[in-house]
């Protein structure tokens, strides 16, 4: 029996950037001691308020199928969260619910690429999107953020990338891995590109809320970008509830027509009663939102403080998010071998940059969200392995 060619084209990028952590889970399971700072699962647990909502919605009956697009509850909420955002008029029919950006992301290429398409993203980058876009058949183009530029697309960069099968550039400020966010002179200077070479902006705003102490800029603030840019959230980061799977995209009203048959035959919408609680969740500020960001930025910076004096290896201050990257000056280790041989002699778990693209290598990349004591253990058997193998 054959299979098809997509399955050949992703074979190698699930859960293989993951070998790290998948490891620590099952070492952790006899040994306490192992501390695993890989993913970026928030260390709180979503609001009350929220798990009553769904509870009182699913009692109230709103177990039912619900329509392709999403509920009505939830798309005036969308609208009038992202109406404040932008100078074009928003309604409801700009929107697609989905569950998580992560399914919001894979629809959109799929909707807005095929085969032997190009995709420019910015290297390093979320671990997943390789494979999505390489689901579609179109390649992703690596273009280098650099820890000098503060972690931005330099337009130079880009335009040595551009070829006539660019489709789409993937932004996604708030950045994971770097921490890095755009600024309006970054998203000035896509003017011209994206114009003259007619691509689509495709925006992961998944961290939106959680920058440490700038303002969130969005494509959608400036009109000419805003008319070619669909985004994608969720409430995963910003209310700690990844596994509650609710997401969204939001485009032109076109757009988001094009896109719905594929929704509907894929999902046949989601569930009304986490659409409820989506809608009370974004229609209020996140106290959870601030409460992480505060508490990410505190340790981002114990790290930086108790790795401060470790030669051969250096933290790099993020400015949103919950990771923190670190460089690594070693000759003769990769980022792999570091960060498996880490996980072997001082249990601590954390994942090599390479996973996150080429412009990844000598870098690991730790996760912020564990509590402040158990950080301050790892950095001192990370300090301690450093000083055993230089
Ligand atoms: C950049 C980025 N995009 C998307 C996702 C997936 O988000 P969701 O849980 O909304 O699918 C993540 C999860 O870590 C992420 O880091």
């Amino acid at each position: 029996m054959k299979f098809s060619k997509l399955t050949d084209r992703i074979s190698q990028l699930g859960s293989d950037k993951w070998l790290v952590h998948l490891e620590a889970r099952k070492l952790k399971k006899n040994n306490p001691n192992i501390i695993e700072l890989t993913i970026g699962e928030p260390d709180q647990l979503p609001p009350n308020e929220l798990i009553q909502k769904c509870y009182e919605s699913m009692i109230s009956g709103r177990t039912k199928y619900s329509n392709g697009r999403g509920e009505e509850s939830l798309l005036e909420a969308l609208a009038k969260k992202y109406q404040s955002r932008t100078s074009l008029k928003v309604s409801k029919n700009n929107f697609l619910c989905l569950p998580g950006t992560q399914t919001a992301l894979f629809a959109t290429v799929m909707c807005l690429v095929e085969e032997g398409d190009e995709i420019l993203v910015g290297d390093p980058y979320y671990a997943t999107y390789e494979g999505i876009i390489k689901s579609s058949g179109a390649n992703l183009i690596p273009i280098p953020l650099r820890e000098e530029h503060d972690f931005s697309l330099q337009e130079n960069d880009i335009r040595k990338k551009i070829t006539n099968k660019s489709k789409a550039i993937l932004l996604n400020y708030p950045h994971n891995p770097t921490g890095g966010i755009l600024k309006k002179k970054d998203l000035s200077k896509l003017v011209d590109i994206v114009e003259k070479n007619n691509l689509w902006i495709i925006s992961d705003e998944v961290y939106e809320e959680l920058i440490f102490s700038e303002d969130f800029i969005s494509p959608l603030e400036i009109e000419s970008l805003a008319k070619r840019t669909v985004v994608v959230s969720s409430i995963s980061k910003s209310h700690a509830a990844p596994g509650f799977r609710s997401g969204w995209v939001f485009a032109q009203a076109d757009v988001i027509n094009k896109m719905l048959p594929l929704a509907e035959t894929m999902l046949f919408g989601n569930q009304p009663f986490i659409a409820d609680m989506t809608a009370y969740a974004i229609s209020n500020k996140s106290k959870t939102a601030i409460k992480m960001k505060t508490d990410y930025e505190r340790r981002a910076k114990l790290i930086c403080k108790k790795l401060a004096k470790t030669k051969n290896i250096r933290p790099i201050m993020p400015k949103s998010g919950m990771f923190i990257l670190i460089k690594l000056e070693l000759k003769n280790y990769s980022d792999e071998k570091f960060a498996w041989e880490l996980l072997r002699t001082e249990g601590i778990a954390v994942m090599p940059g390479s996973s996150f693209g080429l412009n990844g290598k000598d870098l690991i990349r730790l996760s912020l969200t564990v509590p402040d004591n158990k950080l301050e253990k790892a950095c001192e058997r990370i300090d301690e392995f450093v000083r055993n193998i230089v």
